[in-house]
């Protein structure tokens, strides 16, 4: 009897909870999942890696610069500032759930996180170090030594060590339980009538064409200015400049939507400054529609439904610098 009564209810919270699943699945969004931590040592220093001034050549600058997780994983200026002040060329993605992009930066040079991390620690225009560098400061240091050798049981490490601590410490900054990740899940109170017209409109429109999956964006490479050519001052060229061919030009990995009203200016230029203005933009060049005030606005509304849960960081403390440690070049040659 007591048997039969677990099975009944076990059945209906199965039933319950296949049709969520159900519903979910006929949503071109999906959930962010939460992070899955397998290695916790790990973890651990990579998040001092990230924000370890040391390994740029002035000592001032880490990854956390121009990713600030109190930021939504960004600068907010339009494009970053680098080694002694120089301009960057491009506006700076967020690293928020950047482990479920395709490929990493907006030409997708990066196959992963870890093949990105050793990118900016050696550009000149960025944290301009090198690895040979990085490698003789880390080893100046007991602290790190031996934190290297608990982590990856050898007692020599090198920048592929460093890069993979990085991006095991990328890999735990999602951003599970939005308010539309609730909404996906089933609590339909989660979103108002206002924000659910507007994820219509972005479904019904074909914003989805290209901001899909879990990230909203991240799984392909599209056109900056499909219908509509988009202008502006800045160089890049897209993914043409990774495979050599014309058709590439001006394709952007599609940037991700979630926590996109932390993530400003937008586009890879940076050139926009607000939601109202970039969804007009995407309208009208992407989809040849100019929204009324009241679908932007309804749309605009939806996009802040994409702010989830950030990662609670304990700021880590870094050891010391020792007799032999190379020293910061902030300024001059
Ligand atoms: C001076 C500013 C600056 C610093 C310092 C910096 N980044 Fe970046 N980062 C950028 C910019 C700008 C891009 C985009 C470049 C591009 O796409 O060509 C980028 C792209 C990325 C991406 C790709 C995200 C995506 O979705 O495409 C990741 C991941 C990343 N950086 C991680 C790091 C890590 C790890 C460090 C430290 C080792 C770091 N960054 C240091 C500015 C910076
Ligand atoms: C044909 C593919 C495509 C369609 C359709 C499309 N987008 Fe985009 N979206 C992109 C690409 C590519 C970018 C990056 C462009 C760039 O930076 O130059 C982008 C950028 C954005 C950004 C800026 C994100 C950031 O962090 O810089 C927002 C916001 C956005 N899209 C919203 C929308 C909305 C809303 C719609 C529907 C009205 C839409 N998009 C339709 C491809 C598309």
């Amino acid at each position: 009897m007591k048997l039969r009564l677990f099975t009944l209810s076990a059945l209906a919270a199965g039933l319950l909870l296949g049709s969520a699943a159900q519903a979910q699945e006929n949503e071109p969004v999906q959930p962010i999942p939460a992070a899955v931590v397998t290695d916790p040592a790990r973890v651990e220093l990579g998040k001092k890696l990230w924000f370890e001034p040391r390994l740029s050549r002035s000592g001032f600058i880490s990854c956390n610069s121009c990713h600030n997780l109190s930021m939504g994983g960004t600068d907010n200026i339009r494009t970053s500032i680098g080694d002694r002040w120089q301009e960057g060329p491009i506006n700076s993605p967020t690293v928020l759930n950047s482990s479920l992009n395709v490929a990493q930066f907006w030409d997708g040079r990066a196959s992963d996180l870890k093949e990105q991390a050793g990118g900016p620690i050696a550009n000149p225009k960025e944290m301009a170090f090198t690895h040979e560098l990085a490698m003789e400061f880390l080893s100046s240091i007991p602290e790190y030594k031996a934190e290297f050798k608990q982590v990856f049981g050898k007692a020599d490490f090198g920048i592929d060590e460093v890069t993979s601590a990085i991006a095991a410490f990328e890999e735990t900054l999602v951003t599970p339980d939005s308010r539309f990740d609730l909404w996906l899940k089933g609590d339909k109170k989660a979103i108002t009538d206002q924000e659910l017209a507007g994820y219509q409109l972005f479904k019904n429109s074909g914003c989805v064409a290209c901001h899909n999956g879990p990230n909203l964006g991240g799984t392909s490479f599209q056109k900056m200015g499909l219908i509509e050519p988009y202008q502006t001052t800045n160089p890049a060229e897209g993914r043409a400049a990774v495979t050599g061919k014309d058709a590439d030009r001006f394709n952007f990995k599609v940037p991700t939507l979630r926590n996109v009203e932390l993530t400003y200016p937008y586009f890879h230029d940076g050139a926009v400054n607000t939601l109202t203005e970039a969804v007009d933009t995407m309208g009208r060049l992407q989809l040849g529609r100019s929204f009324s005030a009241e679908e932007n606005a309804q749309i605009v509304a939806f996009l802040k439904t994409l702010t989830g849960k950030q990662p609670e960081i304990v700021l880590p403390i870094l050891p010391p610098s020792r007799d032999n440690t190379p020293r910061p070049v902030p300024f001059g040659s």
